[in-house]
């Protein structure tokens, strides 16, 4: 069959969700599925691996930290770069590759699916402080809107269930009561941004098959363009 490459600009759909939501399962089951179809597609995720990306691995396995200066009473404490400092690598990270990835491969045809955006960040990097949002906002404002932004709203328990069958690490973000906070910007931003740009919020608890499911009618339904074969929807092609 006739590559779809090219014939129009594609498309740049975003996964978010806590660590174990689902985000990296269901971006590859989507992914995977769209090649079915004879769509290309890029898998992509951030951090990414470049020079940003490496330094934010880094810091996300606790490789990036150093002794303060010791007080008058001889504490030495362990210091990582400020909560606005690493928005800012963040932000520039996403710039990189929206300038050398997501935005080539857009003007290509392809379908970009990306594993975290703009949402992780807003919950991530936002602290207790829902006024911090603003200026999270500000440093991304110069990135593109995705078509789509899926928020697989997974529940901590089984977030965590997940995180600790599949991970040998633990990173800078997965202590509870980070992930407690985590878990409310993201519901706070979701709603939010829901308004004024397109968010679709599935269900991430249930089993990988009946998720993707929801994801599929989702993506129909957004984009019939990409489908028009309704025959297309079975699962199986
Ligand atoms: P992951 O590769 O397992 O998704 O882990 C990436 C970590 O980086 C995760 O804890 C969320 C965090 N993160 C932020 O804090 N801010 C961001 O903007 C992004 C993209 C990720």
């Amino acid at each position: 069959m006739k590559s779809k490459k090219n014939e129009r600009r594609g498309k740049f759909i975003v996964f978010e969700g806590l660590d174990g939501s689902g985000t990296t399962t269901q971006s590859k089951l989507l992914g995977q599925y769209l090649e079915k179809q004879n769509w290309p597609v890029l898998n992509t995720s951030e951090p990414t691996q470049g020079p940003m990306g490496l330094i934010l691995r880094l810091l996300l396995t606790n490789r990036l930290i150093f002794n303060s200066r010791p007080s008058e009473q001889g504490n030495q404490e362990l210091e990582i770069l400020s909560n606005s400092s690493i928005a800012l690598l963040f932000a520039a990270d996403r710039l990189d590759h929206i300038q050398h990835t997501i935005l080539p491969k857009i003007q290509d045809g392809v379908i970009v699916i990306c594993e975290r955006y703009y949402f992780s960040s807003y919950a991530y990097q936002m602290g207790k402080d829902s006024k911090n949002l603003k200026w999270l906002q500000t440093i991304n404002s110069r990135c593109i809107q995705p078509d789509l932004t899926i928020y697989l709203n997974t529940s901590l328990a089984v977030c965590n269930k997940r995180r600790f069958t599949n991970r040998w690490y633990q990173d800078l973000y997965e202590k509870p009561e980070i992930l407690e906070q985590v878990a409310r910007n993201y519901e706070h931003v979701v709603q939010r941004m829901k308004k004024t740009m397109p968010v679709e919020i599935v269900d991430g608890t249930p089993n990988e098959k009946v998720v993707f499911e929801n994801i599929i009618q989702i993506i129909q339904q957004r984009f019939p363009e990409m489908f028009p074969n309704s025959s297309l929807f079975s699962e199986n092609q």
